[in-house]
């Protein structure tokens, strides 16, 4: 098997109240994938099931090629969670704790130190492992946690809005904290309900929503199919441009602006970037400036679900 995490028909009731319905995930080894959804879409009910801490109603899931229904304890060593609500620390200090939750994950004695150490250096933590948790910002209470899910070094990492609520800052740390793992080799299953935070880190990602998938792919694939890149073109002679790149295959559509600049749709602007140069070295067309813009998740989201992200947050 060569998913990492492989769901089938995944799914929970709380009740009468279907969290989760019905899904169908993939994650292959050395993901980063994004799980994607507005406020109440079942990303934390669908982690809990992979974490097993909660048993589906419907389906299966496989980590790492063990049941999570009867192989928790296997499924649990191979991975580290990190809850989307910070828990309640008190007056330890960081290093404590991340001593604490070594011996809970069964870090051998010998090496409880040195892991402590090595996880704190990964947060950026170690100037501040010896205050106490009251004393933590926000950002370094999440970050002392994303610390507390790499103590047994696991294959998977499982991020439950690891940013939520965060300063810019702290979130740029989060990230390149996110980017470090999947570098050591870590696939990681990213929850989270920031569009361009699933941009930046994944490379793939499902889109949720009322608990089954709505989309997915690549961030780039999704934000292909929404429809064109825009290429925006100043140049010394648009209409000479124009007549030259026009009969090119790769553009959908040209405009010339009001502006006098030229508007090229195109299916992949980083491709048609170097094209137009090209062509307008050849034919002598001088460009004084390109700049192009692409469709962002936030479009994806409104074209499989018909609402804005931030609409559907509020109505849950
Ligand atoms: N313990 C629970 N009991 C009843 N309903 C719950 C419970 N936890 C979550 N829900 C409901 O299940 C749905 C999915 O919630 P959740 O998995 O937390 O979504 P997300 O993490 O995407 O915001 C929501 O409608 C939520 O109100
Ligand atoms: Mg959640």
């Amino acid at each position: 098997m060569s998913a990492v995490i492989e769901t089938s028909g995944l799914g929970k009731s709380y009740g009468a109240h279907l969290a989760v319905e019905s899904l169908d995930l993939e994650v292959g080894r050395g993901d980063v994938f994004g799980l994607l959804g507005p406020n109440g879409a079942g990303k934390t009910t669908t982690i809990r099931m992979l974490t097993t801490l909660l048993a589906p109603t419907v389906g299966s899931a496989h980590v790492c090629g063990y049941d999570i229904a009867t192989n928790a304890r296997e499924v649990r060593r191979r991975i580290g969670y990190v809850m989307q609500t910070v828990p309640y620390r008190g007056l330890l200090t960081g290093r404590e704790w991340v001593e604490i939750e070594a011996s809970l994950y069964h870090v051998p004695r010998s090496d409880v130190r040195r892991r402590a150490e090595e996880a704190l250096e990964a947060v950026g933590l170690v100037v501040d492992a010896d205050r106490r948790w009251t004393e933590y910002s926000g950002g370094m209470r999440k970050r002392l946690d994303l610390a507390c899910g790499l103590l047994h070094s696991p294959e998977v990492l499982v991020l439950d809005e690891p940013t939520l609520g965060l300063d810019v800052q702290s979130r740029h740390r989060v990230w390149d904290y996110v980017r470090e793992q999947r570098d050591r080799g870590a696939t990681i299953l990213l929850a989270t309900n920031y569009l361009d935070e699933a941009d930046r880190l994944c490379n793939k990602v499902a889109i949720i929503d009322r608990g089954v998938v709505v989309v997915e792919g690549s961030p780039a694939e999704l934000k292909r199919a929404v429809g064109a890149d825009l290429v925006q073109i100043k140049t010394d002679n648009a209409e000479r441009l124009r007549a030259v790149v026009g009969g090119e295959p790769w553009i959908k559509d040209i405009v010339m602006a009001d502006s006098g600049n030229l508007h090229l749709y195109v299916e992949d602007a980083s491709l048609a970037l170097p094209a137009v140069m090209r062509i307008g070295l050849e034919q002598g067309v001088g460009l004084e400036q390109m700049t192009y813009s692409q469709p962002t998740l936030d479009d994806v989201f409104l074209l499989h679900t018909g609402r804005e992200l931030r609409e559907s947050e509020n109505a849950s």
